[in-house]
């Protein structure tokens, strides 16, 4: 039987490629985000490129900014896809926030999108989880988790947070029979940033996704991508002396 997931941050990057991904390899699609125009044009496309008359796919729109509405603006979903064995917590924003010149309210948007907002998510999801005896909690953080970046510090505050979080709700939800999977891209190519393309070992996000889903798929704790060359030079994020990192960050 078909496999069911739900991707918020689905209507561009990351997620819409994840979204892609999994329809190509059967699943029923859960598709959240702001923007529901896209999310309509990304279900056509589905349809259109994976034409599959017994696939369900719904969407819903969707602000984790909104942390105390994400439950019940999920809850419609959940209900339409019946059950729902994996949830990719994926939306997030990145900000140029370099530290004191005034942007206070932009390190507290990235923190409220990515650390809260993932956070309602991931409660909304476990929920139901604990509901019907099982399911995978996926969080899409990133390298920055890993290793400080100097103009980015709400940004990597809140995926290491995230991922901090990931970590207790794995060891916490073990005998819940709820697996939970962290994913830390490096860099892809999409519009989070301007200019991703000037960043070392850029993927397209279609790569990104591939990469993400098997990962998923052999219920992996943990996984970068692209792991070309991310895997090998993991074990040196976070111990990188500052000085070397001023030159090359
Ligand atoms: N691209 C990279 O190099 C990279 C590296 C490491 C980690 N990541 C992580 O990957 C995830 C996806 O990013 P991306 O690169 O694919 O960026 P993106 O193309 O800008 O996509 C971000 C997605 O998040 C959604 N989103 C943003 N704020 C939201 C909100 N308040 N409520 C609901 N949805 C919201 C957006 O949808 P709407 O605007 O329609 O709501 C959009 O679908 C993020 O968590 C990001 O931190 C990306």
């Amino acid at each position: 039987m078909s496999k069911t997931v739900l991707i918020t941050g689905a209507s561009s990057g990351i997620g819409r490629a994840l979204a892609l991904e999994f329809a190509a390899r059967g699943y029923h699609l859960g598709l959240a985000a702001r923007r529901l125009d896209l999310l309509a044009q990304l279900r056509a496309e589905v349809q259109t490129q994976h034409p599959d008359p017994a696939r369900r796919i719904a969407i819903v729109a969707l602000d984790v900014d909104q942390p105390e509405a994400v439950a019940s603006t999920l809850r419609p979903l959940f209900e339409a896809l019946g059950k729902v064995d994996i949830v990719v917590v994926n939306a997030g924003v990145n900000r140029f926030t370099p530290i004191g010149r005034g942007k206070l309210l932009e390190q507290a948007q990235v923190i409220q999108t990515n650390l809260i907002g993932a956070i309602a998510t991931a409660e909304a999801a476990v929920e139901h989880f604990l509901g019907q005896g099982a399911g995978q909690l996926v969080g899409v953080s990133s390298l920055a988790s890993l290793q400080a970046i100097p103009k980015q510090g709400a940004y990597c505050a809140s995926k290491a947070g995230f991922s901090m979080y990931l970590d207790a709700a794995r060891i916490e939800l073990k005998r819940k029979n709820i697996a939970v999977c962290q994913i830390l891209p490096g860099f892809v190519l999409t519009d989070i940033v301007p200019k991703m393309e000037k960043y070392p070992f850029a993927v397209s996000a279609a790569q990104a996704a591939r990469e993400s889903v098997s990962l998923i798929e052999k219920r992996k704790e943990f996984g970068v991508v692209p792991a070309y060359p991310w895997r090998w030079l993991r074990p040196f994020f976070g111990h990188i002396p500052d000085a070397l990192w001023r030159k090359l960050a």
